[in-house]
């Protein structure tokens, strides 16, 4: 297929400002020299602001390199994530047409998408909002068939879905990303049969789909003010300590005593008070929550052994797994009421004191969702589960 600039073309481009900053921002990652590297993140962010890669905005880009336009134009025309032509103002929808999802049913996400948006690929909608294509493999080909719409991919796909989501696309709204048949990430349909104890902890969604919530930014234009600009790779090395230089007294250091004492010893961190602010945060993310206390709180009451020696299945719990169950089960908590009857007190506890896991009583809602197991019994609770629904 022929790439090339489309007859139309605007007047001009800009980057607004928010997008100008972090477009200079990515150069500064490079060398002297080599600030052509950032062509890619650059071209993509205009792409993302307009919808499509103008001329304007491939000189733009170029001039902001200090390279030829020439060069521009050819990384552009290359690669096919960059479109050439006008798109969809509320979507273009990418269907991967390659073997695995031909064979699970890419053929009939394309019947959709003539259907729904336009008989031929890159045409937009009668409305101007959608237009679609077919691509080669966008490597999530064990969630066959699959789509890439904007930033973001929607997998384990079929028509009546792909339908769905274009309506709900069409309403404003940013469906979930990620699989779209109840699949985590790439297991088994049924479940995981093995590595389970990497289900302990997880959040709802796996973790770009989870990333994708979390950041909102997902499929719709946008002008940099969405996210706030974080330039990691600017912080200067910390000045070197002289040889001779004592240590700094854990007060000096902003290190709590308790903590440097624990800390000296060789204790873990988890156990030991942290000061606020240091709770986990993805690399590069500010981090906004307090880490949770060891001492805080009030332990909850356990149980010698579980009632009528059954304990509940605590892993229906989102966030619980093999061995999140196994420390509660230590802690003598069996049951899903005894996690409902949790209060505060007792929810600072446990989230100072799961090793490994501190903070995942409040971050996984583990008493909202035991209080409602108990309300509206399993069946319809894993139905709300699904959509956060609790
Ligand atoms: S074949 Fe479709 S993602 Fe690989």
């Amino acid at each position: 297929m022929l790439r090339r600039l489309h007859a139309q073309q605007p007047a001009s481009f800009a980057f607004t400002p928010a997008n100008q900053a972090w477009a200079e921002a990515q150069i500064t990652k490079y060398p002297e020299g080599r600030q052509a590297s950032a062509i890619i993140p650059l071209l993509w962010r205009a792409q993302e602001q307009e919808g499509w890669l103008t001329r304007p905005a491939i000189e733009h880009v170029a001039g902001l390199l200090g390279m030829p336009y020439i060069r521009a134009l050819e990384v552009a025309t290359f690669y096919f994530m960059f479109q050439l032509q006008p798109v969809g103002s509320v979507a273009h929808i990418q269907i991967c047409g390659t073997t695995s999802c031909m064979i699970c049913g890419a053929e009939d996400l394309i019947a959709v998408c003539k259907a729904k948006i336009a008989p031929k690929a890159h045409q937009l909608s009668a409305d101007g909002r959608f237009s679609w294509e077919e691509v080669e493999c966008l490597g999530a080909c064990t969630n066959a068939p699959m789509a890439q719409i904007g930033k973001d991919y929607y997998e384990d796909l079929n028509a009546e879905r792909l339908e769905r989501l274009l309506d709900e696309l069409a309403a404003g709204k940013t469906p979930v990303p990620g699989p779209q048949n109840g699949r985590y990430a790439s297991e088994p349909l049924s479940g995981l049969t093995s590595l389970k104890d990497f289900e302990s902890g997880r959040r709802q969604y796996n973790a770009s789909a989870q990333r994708a919530v979390d950041v909102g930014d997902g499929i719709r234009r946008i002008d940099g003010t969405e996210v706030p600009l974080i330039v990691s790779w600017r912080r200067k090395p910390e000045p070197e300590a002289p040889a001779a230089a004592a240590e700094p007294a854990p007060a000096a250091a902003g290190i709590a005593p308790e903590r440097a004492e624990a800390l000296a010893k060789g204790k873990p961190e988890v156990d030991v008070p942290m000061p606020e602010g240091t709770g986990t945060a993805a690399p590069g993310q500010p981090v906004h929550d307090p880490a949770p206390v060891a001492d805080a709180g009030v332990k909850p009451v356990g149980l010698t052994e579980a009632r009528g020696g059954a304990a509940d299945d605590l892993q229906k719990i989102e966030g619980i797994g093999p061995v999140l169950e196994k420390l509660c089960h230590e802690l003598g908590i069996f049951h899903f009421d005894q996690i409902a009857a949790w209060g505060p007190e007792e929810v600072a506890w446990m989230d100072g004191n799961l090793k490994g896991f501190r903070g995942r009583v409040t971050r996984d809602r583990w008493v909202a969702q035991a209080k409602l197991i108990g309300e509206v019994g399993m069946e319809e609770f894993l139905r709300r589960a699904k959509t956060n629904d609790y």
